[in-house]
């Protein structure tokens, strides 16, 4: 009898053990935790652990603490982090589509990626990793990108010779081509210590970046040239994902949605805010491009949409441009 009772009360622990065990998700990033990205993160914290309470734990790494670019897409396909959201720029090896957003000057600003992004053929991009094992739940913005140097660029011949540090994308890598300059990939975690020490002499970054990882510190001028975009697929384990109790998926599903509103909107709000805390720490000096020069580096990069135009589509491309009003 006692043997029985032991026996059960041991199956009742386990079993309650077993309950009331929450998942862990681990949603890791490369960026400070200010950022656009860095808050939505912690939003979907904060949301997923309210709506799901118990149920899950999530663990937020910012600043490439757990891993950093080129580990993290490898460490999400073998399970070992639920969530992550690259920038679009790091996915080619995936789906060379997602190349479309790096094509220079194909967006005139955030609204219209953001309209490309709802569009059907901008969804159907969620939905292109899945064979890989990777779903995409969502995009999230951070903001145009500004180049950013130890030399004024106004004429795109100013780039002639230059070493600009680039994210792991081919499409990146003819742009700079494109203006004679000498683009190498590095990863994020790299960039403030190869500008500092001269290994590269400049590079390219939307605000929120260029302020909180410090890069007005060590960049002698910065250019109003939003030239580019520089945006998330926010993406998760495919296998992991569709196994996921429904309550829970659904639950995790809204979580993420309505972080990445969130997310949206602190890059709506704050990019003009990162931009006016560099122009106050006066550390380096924030130059307009005219109309003219933003006009050459625009003709001078141009061919670049041809040289990938049979990888990413131009159906796709055209598609973009629709979204520019
Ligand atoms: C970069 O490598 O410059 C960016 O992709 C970093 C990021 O995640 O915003």
């Amino acid at each position: 009898m006692k043997f029985k009772l032991a026996i059960v009360s041991a199956l009742l622990a386990v079993g309650f053990s077993a309950q009331a065990a929450p998942i862990v998700i681990k949603y890791s990033h490369v960026v400070t935790d200010v950022t656009p990205k860095g808050q939505a993160a912690l939003k979907f914290k904060e949301l997923a652990e309210k709506k799901l309470a118990g149920k899950v734990e999530v663990q937020v790494f910012s600043n490439s603490q757990l891993f950093g670019d080129g580990k993290e897409m490898e460490a999400l396909v073998l399970g070992d982090v639920q969530i992550i959201a690259p920038s679009l720029a790091k996915f080619s090896k995936y789906t060379p589509k997602l190349q479309i957003f790096d094509l220079p000057f194909l967006f005139t600003d955030i609204a219209a990626v953001d309209r490309f992004q709802a569009s059907k053929e901008g969804q159907d991009l969620l939905r292109s990793m899945e064979k890989k094992g990777i779903i995409g739940l969502g995009y999230l913005h951070n903001g145009m990108k500004q180049l950013s140097a130890n030399a004024p660029l106004g004429s795109p011949t100013d780039a002639k010779g230059m070493k600009f540090r680039i994210q792991s994308s081919d499409v990146l890598e003819a742009q700079f081509k494109a203006v004679g300059g000498n683009p190498q990939k590095l990863a994020f975690a790299e960039v403030y210590q190869a500008l500092q020490t001269g290994v590269v002499d400049g590079t390219e970054n939307p605000w929120s970046n260029i302020y909180s990882k410090k890069f007005h510190e060590v960049q002698k001028y910065i250019m109003d040239s939003n030239h580019g975009v520089l945006d998330y697929m926010v993406i998760t384990n495919a296998g992991w994902w569709n196994k996921l109790p429904a309550d829970i998926r659904k639950g995790l599903n809204e979580a993420m949605v309505e972080s990445i509103k969130f997310g949206n909107k602190v890059a709506y709000d704050e990019d003009a805010a990162f931009r006016a805390k560099v122009i106050a720490e006066n550390k380096a000096k924030v130059l307009p491009m005219s109309k003219e020069h933003l006009a050459a580096w625009r003709t001078a990069m141009q061919p670049v949409w041809k040289q990938f135009e049979g990888e990413i589509g131009a159906d796709l491309i055209q598609a973009a441009q629709k979204a520019n009003k």
